[in-house]
C-alpha cells in the first residue's frame, strides 16, 4: 500500500467517507506485518490507544478501547467494543461508540463505564475542534439499551470545565464511594498546571463539580490525563498521567509518565487526600500509558494499560497498525503500601505444553514459538541475564534484561528502532529470593519481579520472531518453569 500523507483533513475524515476497499487493503497490509501478537489485544487495523471501560454484566466482560481504525496515527477516535467471559479470549462486539454527533465530531475520547439497572452506561469526552481548530471538551453520557443499541444523550452532562480551567478537560473515570457515584476528570488550570477534578452525580444526568483533588500542583505537570482511583485496605490509590511532570520531583524515562499516588484518606466533600502522599512508579519499561482500573465481582482491582505512548513511532507503522494493550493485571498494595501489579490468574488457561530448559554455552535455553510464559525464583547472589536473541549472526539481542544484584540495579535494552528509546535502568527489590514472572509474545514483553513490585512492560522489534529465551547466571537454588502459550487473539 502506498504511504499516506496524514493531513488533518484526512485524519478527521468521517468514517463513512472512507471507501470500503480502503479497509480491505489496509487489512492486507497488516496481514503482512511481522510483530503481530498471539495473546494480546491488538487492533485489526490502525491505531489502538487508551483502555476506556471494563465492566462485568450478566457473565460477560464488556471492554472498550480508543481506536483510530484507518491508519497508525492519532485521528478521529472512537471506542471499540470487545467482549470476553474470561478476560483472556476476546471477541469484537457491537455497538462501538462512534463520533457521529456535533458534541464528539473530532473524537469520542477516553472515559469509563458503570452499571445501572443492569445496563451499561458510559461517560466519555466528546472532543470538538472549531473553525479555528480550538478544542472544546464535552463530557457525554451514553448507554446500551435492551435492544443492544447505543443511545447517546442529546446534550452534554458536563458542558464546560469549571471557571479557572482550560478545555484540556477529559477522560472521566466513574467510581462509587460510600454508595454515591463520583467521577474524576483530567484537567488543566488557566495557569497551565494540571489538576484532577472531582464531580458528584447529584441526579441521573446532573454531575456537580466538587473540587480539584487536593494534590500539590507540582505532582500534576502541565495537565493530567486518564485519572483513576481505587480504595484498597483503607488506602487510596490514584493512578494518573501527569504530562510534563518535573523529573526532579519524580524520576521517569518515558515521554510521559503514568504513575500511582498512595494516600491515607479521601474526603468526597472537599477532594482532600490527607497529608501522607506517596508517589510510586507503576512500570519501569518502555511503553506504558493511560492505565485504566476496574473492579471485578470479587472486589479485586484490575488494571489494563496501553503498551504504547503518544507521539512515538514504531516499526509496525509501515504495516498500517500500532500498539497493543497489556494483559489484565491485578493491582494490590503490599504491607508497606507499595503498589504491586500481577498478571491475571486466568492467563494460566493459555499454558500449553511445558517448555523444558536445555543447557548451552550461553546459558539455559527455553525454546518456543510465538508466546512464552516463564515463572521462577532467583537467588540474589549473582548477575542474571535474560536474553531474547535476535538473529544468530547479530550480536545485538532483541531484548535483554540484566539483574545486577550486587549493584541493586537492573538494565533493560531493546533495538533502537523506535523513537521511544532503547535502554532503561531500574532498581531491584532487596529481598534475597526474587520471584520472576515473564511473558514474551512476539513483540511484547511483560516482566513482573518480586511479586509485581517491579514491573517492566513494552514492545521490542527484532529482525525475526523470537524463538528462544536464554538465562545466564543461574545458580543451584534457582527454579524455573516455562510454557508455550496458546494463541488467544484469533478473533482480533
Ligand atoms: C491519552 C489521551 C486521552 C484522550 C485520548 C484520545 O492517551 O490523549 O487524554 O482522551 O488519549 O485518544
Amino acid at each position: 500500500m502506498k504511504q499516506i500523507q496524514w493531513t488533518d483533513a484526512l485524519r478527521y475524515r468521517a468514517y463513512q467517507d472512507w471507501p470500503a476497499t480502503y479497509q480491505a487493503s489496509l487489512q492486507q497490509t497488516v496481514a503482512k506485518s511481522p510483530w503481530r501478537t498471539q495473546t494480546h489485544i491488538q487492533p485489526q487495523t490502525g491505531l489502538l490507544n487508551d483502555p476506556c471501560s471494563l465492566n462485568y454484566l450478566n457473565g460477560v466482560w464488556h471492554f472498550f478501547y480508543q481506536q483510530y481504525p484507518f491508519g497508525p496515527v492519532h485521528g478521529l477516535k472512537s471506542w471499540h467494543h470487545l467482549t470476553s467471559t474470561d478476560l483472556v479470549h476476546w471477541q469484537p462486539s457491537q455497538p462501538d461508540i462512534l463520533p457521529d454527533t456535533s458534541y464528539d465530531s473530532h473524537g469520542v475520547y477516553t472515559g469509563s463505564g458503570y452499571l445501572e439497572d443492569q445496563q451499561l452506561h458510559f461517560l466519555y469526552t466528546g472532543n470538538v475542534r472549531d473553525a479555528n481548530w480550538q478544542r472544546h471538551a464535552y463530557q457525554m453520557h451514553a448507554y446500551i439499551n435492551a435492544d443492544k443499541q447505543l443511545v447517546k444523550d442529546a446534550t452534554p452532562v458536563i458542558a464546560a470545565p469549571p471557571a479557572g480551567f482550560t478545555q484540556e478537560f477529559r477522560d472521566p473515570f466513574v467510581f462509587e464511594y460510600e454508595a454515591q457515584r463520583y467521577a474524576l476528570i483530567g484537567g488543566q488550570r488557566q495557569d497551565k498546571t494540571g489538576a484532577i477534578l472531582l464531580y458528584r452525580q447529584a441526579a441521573k444526568h446532573d454531575w456537580q463539580f466538587v473540587a480539584p483533588l487536593k494534590l500539590p500542583k507540582r505532582y500534576c505537570g502541565y495537565m493530567v490525563e486518564c485519572p483513576n482511583i481505587a480504595f484498597i485496605n483503607g488506602k487510596v490509590v490514584l493512578v494518573f498521567c501527569p504530562q510534563g511532570l518535573d523529573k526532579s520531583i519524580f524520576a521517569y524515562d518515558n515521554l510521559y509518565p503514568n504513575i500511582a499516588l498512595v494516600a491515607d484518606k479521601f474526603d468526597p466533600e472537599t477532594g482532600a487526600l490527607g497529608s501522607n502522599l506517596n508517589l510510586q512508579q507503576l512500570d519501569a519499561g518502555f511503553d506504558f500509558y493511560a492505565t485504566r482500573l476496574a473492579t471485578d465481582p470479587a472486589g479485586q482491582i484490575l488494571a489494563i494499560t496501553w503498551l504504547g505512548l503518544p507521539e512515538i513511532q514504531y516499526p509496525t507503522d509501515e504495516y498500517g497498525w500500532a500498539h497493543v494493550l497489556s494483559y489484565p493485571r491485578i493491582l494490590t498494595l503490599d504491607a508497606q503500601d507499595q503498589v504491586c501489579l500481577k498478571p491475571h490468574p486466568n492467563l494460566r488457561q493459555l499454558r500449553q505444553q511445558p517448555v523444558l530448559p536445555t543447557s548451552s554455552a550461553n546459558g539455559t535455553q527455553f525454546a518456543f514459538k510465538g508466546a512464552l510464559e516463564l515463572v521462577g525464583t532467583v537467588d540474589q547472589t549473582q548477575l542474571l541475564t535474560i536474553t531474547v536473541p535476535d538473529d544468530t549472526r547479530k550480536t545485538e539481542p532483541a531484548l535483554q534484561v540484566t539483574l545486577d544484584f550486587e549493584k541493586g540495579q537492573g538494565t533493560l535494552i531493546r533495538p533502537a528502532n523506535t523513537t521511544g528509546g532503547a535502554k532503561r535502568m531500574f532498581d531491584l527489590p532487596t529481598s534475597r529470593q526474587l520471584t520472576l514472572h515473564l511473558f514474551i509474545d512476539e513483540s511484547v514483553f511483560e516482566i513482573f519481579l518480586a511479586d509485581g513490585r517491579q514491573v517492566l512492560s513494552g514492545r521490542f522489534f527484532g529482525t525475526k520472531a523470537p524463538e528462544t529465551l536464554m538465562i545466564k547466571g543461574i545458580s543451584q537454588a534457582d527454579a524455573f518453569q516455562a510454557w508455550q502459550l496458546q494463541r488467544s487473539n484469533q478473533a482480533l
